[in-house]
């Protein structure tokens, strides 16, 4: 089955405060979201993209995008998963009902190749599909409404979802469809499925693999971005 590639690049970036959505700001002369692109464009398994961005985003068409693949260019909706539903709509037709979506952050320029190897090798064979995950670091507190702390919170088993996330197409479609149908809050693709009774499987990638929200968040990236291709 076929590998495609879906960039939700329809926010506008309101945690990082800048004059134009995150995605399309600059690191090392390249703005964040043909970082990201290129992953995929490179990847010898990838078919092809969607990428949902902005209904009046003036910034897309200034990029310098280069590929034979097909590329397809979608409208993003008001949340993360009507961005998401909308590119998938758009490759109706062109895919089959059991070829791979790989569902990426375009806030996310620096995934890994490896991880990217990993992900795909790892679930190619899997019934459902999975995300990319790392394993909590840090000690957990449940605060209270005054800012004490009420219990430390047992981290084992806690994951933090990264993109990308790997469904099959007509699963996740259905699957975000009847989530949304029925009001339920969707952050990720993978709690759509969880919703649709699947179990997701989480394969260990790399703490660099940071979603850009706030602008400390840039300067991670500059730096991971440069050292990676160093
Ligand atoms: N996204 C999207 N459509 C939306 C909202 C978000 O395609 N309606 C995309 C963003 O462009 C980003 C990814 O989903 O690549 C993750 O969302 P997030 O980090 O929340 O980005 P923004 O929504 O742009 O940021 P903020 O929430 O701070 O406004
Ligand atoms: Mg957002």
């Amino acid at each position: 089955h076929a590998f495609w590639a879906v960039i939700p690049a329809a926010g506008v970036g309101r945690r990082m405060g800048a004059d134009r959505p995150k995605q399309y700001l600059e690191l090392a002369g390249r703005t964040v979201l043909e970082y990201t692109l290129n992953i995929f464009i490179r990847h010898p398994r990838i078919t092809g993209l969607a990428v949902a961005i902005g209904a009046e985003d003036p910034w897309f068409p200034e990029l310098s995008i280069r590929t034979d693949k097909p590329m397809l260019v979608v409208h993003g909706g008001e949340e993360r998963c009507h961005s998401v539903l909308n590119a998938l709509r758009a490759l109706e037709g062109q895919v089959s009902d059991d070829d791979w979506m790989l569902v990426h952050d375009a806030a996310r320029p620096c995934l890994g190749r490896e991880d990217l190897d990993r992900l795909l090798e790892t679930l190619e064979h899997d019934p459902v599909g999975g995300l990319l995950a790392v394993p909590v670091s840090d000690t957990l507190k449940r605060g209270d409404a005054d800012g004490r702390v009420e219990q430390t919170v047992d981290r084992s088993g806690l994951w933090r979802a990264f993109t990308p996330q790997m469904f099959r197409y007509r699963a996740l479609m259905r699957a975000l469809q009847t989530a949304l149908a029925e009001g339920a809050t969707v952050t990720d693709d993978a709690s759509a499925m969880e919703r649709a009774g699947h179990a997701p499987r989480l394969v260990e990638g790399s703490p660099s693999n940071i979603k850009i929200t706030s602008p400390a968040d840039l300067a991670l990236a500059g730096f991971l971005l440069e050292r990676d291709r160093a």
